[in-house]
């Protein structure tokens, strides 16, 4: 039996974790769940955005699923989301977008999976604002320990999967020295794996090139802010964000959760997809060693996107988010 922290998060984030944690006791999956929250939801009950609770819980069991957290726009506290990648060192934001059976895209023959550097970048959090002279500086702060890693970890990645070719996504043209960096980084992480192909392309060649024939990408690494971008993008190729599974991993904890936010939108209406929440949670299970249920569940999951009724309405069908999810479990061999 495993014990995995349990972050609901806000917005849909209460609809798809209970979604997913009612397939996972239907499947008997040996997981056990120690629900902790953090947000705008525990400031208001506790003064704490982030629970000590939370942080002892993940210090503990190293492994949590995570629903989205809203991050206030402009003026209010910063994200929670960056704050746990960053104080964890949870460098990798692996995001894999494929073509499902069953979603009918522009596109059919799409298997991705995205790196996204995760602690670094423009994502730092190195921020000032000079009132008198009207001035806003956003750090866009690159390590060459963090490259080496993010770089090494998606090439490490490709090789054990068997995957092809590594693309890196960068600025270096014009934003010299961080861009050069990672070139930099991700050339010495090719030349340990010289089995796997290298190229890099500029970031807003690479958006247009996803856009017009994304076939052609097999692995990407990119930065945090491209990355955060390149993913919703790649969700977007494959059947949108409620399908499209995430993982936070650092070297001794790993946080799994979906590529979208709190789609506030549709909060509270059982409108949200659960699947790219349960998808996180299949990754979770192969990081837990579970090949045999993330198998399991992942072959009920497809035979139910195969079953547009039985689908949630980003993906053309009726049912709402508890629907899907007894469809899932009614799939269950
Ligand atoms: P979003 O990803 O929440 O929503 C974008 C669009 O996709 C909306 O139309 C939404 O309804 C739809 N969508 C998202 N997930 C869906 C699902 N599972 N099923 C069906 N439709 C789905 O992005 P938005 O609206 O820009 O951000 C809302 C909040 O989420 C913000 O406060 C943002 O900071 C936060 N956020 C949190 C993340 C996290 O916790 N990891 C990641 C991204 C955003
Ligand atoms: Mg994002």
């Amino acid at each position: 039996m495993h014990t995995i922290t349990l972050i609901p998060g806000d917005g849909i984030g209460l609809e798809i974790t209970k979604a997913v944690t009612d397939i996972f006791s239907a499947a008997q999956v040996p997981v056990q769940w120690e629900k902790q929250n953090a947000g705008q939801t525990t400031f208001d009950q506790s003064g704490e955005l982030i629970p000590q609770a939370l942080l002892d819980s993940l210090e503990k069991n190293r492994v949590a699923l995570k629903g989205p957290i809203t991050t206030p726009v402009g003026k209010g506290f910063r994200s929670i989301n960056v704050s746990l990648r960053q104080k964890y060192d949870l460098y990798q934001n692996v995001r894999p977008s494929k073509s499902n059976a069953g979603i009918v895209t522009r596109y059919e023959d799409i298997d991705i999976v995205l790196f996204r550097e995760n602690t670094e970048g423009l994502y730092s959090g190195l921020e000032t604002w000079d009132e008198r002279l009207g001035i806003a500086d956003s750090t866009n702060r690159i390590t060459v320990a963090g490259s080496r890693k993010i770089c090494r970890a998606a090439f490490a990645y490709a090789a054990k999967h068997n995957r092809k070719k590594v693309t890196l996504a960068h600025k270096a043209n014009i934003i010299k020295m961080a861009g050069t960096l990672m070139l930099n980084a991700c050339k010495e992480a090719a030349a340990e794996f010289p089995q796997i192909q290298f190229e890099d392309k500029i970031i807003d060649n690479m958006c247009m090139q996803l856009v017009n024939k994304p076939e052609q990408f097999d692995v990407i690494v990119t930065t945090n802010l491209f990355g955060d971008i390149l993913s919703d993008l790649c969700a977007g190729l494959v059947g949108g964000l409620g399908v499209v599974a995430g993982a936070n991993i650092g070297d001794d904890m790993a946080i799994f959760e979906a590529v979208h936010g709190s789609a506030p939108d549709i909060a509270g209406q059982g409108k949200a997809n659960p699947t790219a929440l349960l998808r996180s949670a299949l990754m979770m299970l192969h990081h837990l060693g579970e090949h045999g249920h993330a198998d399991r569940l992942e072959a009920a999951l497809d035979a139910t996107l195969l079953q547009k009724e039985k689908c949630t309405g980003d993906l053309g069908g009726k049912a709402s988010t508890s629907e899907f999810a007894q469809a899932v479990i009614d799939n269950l061999k």
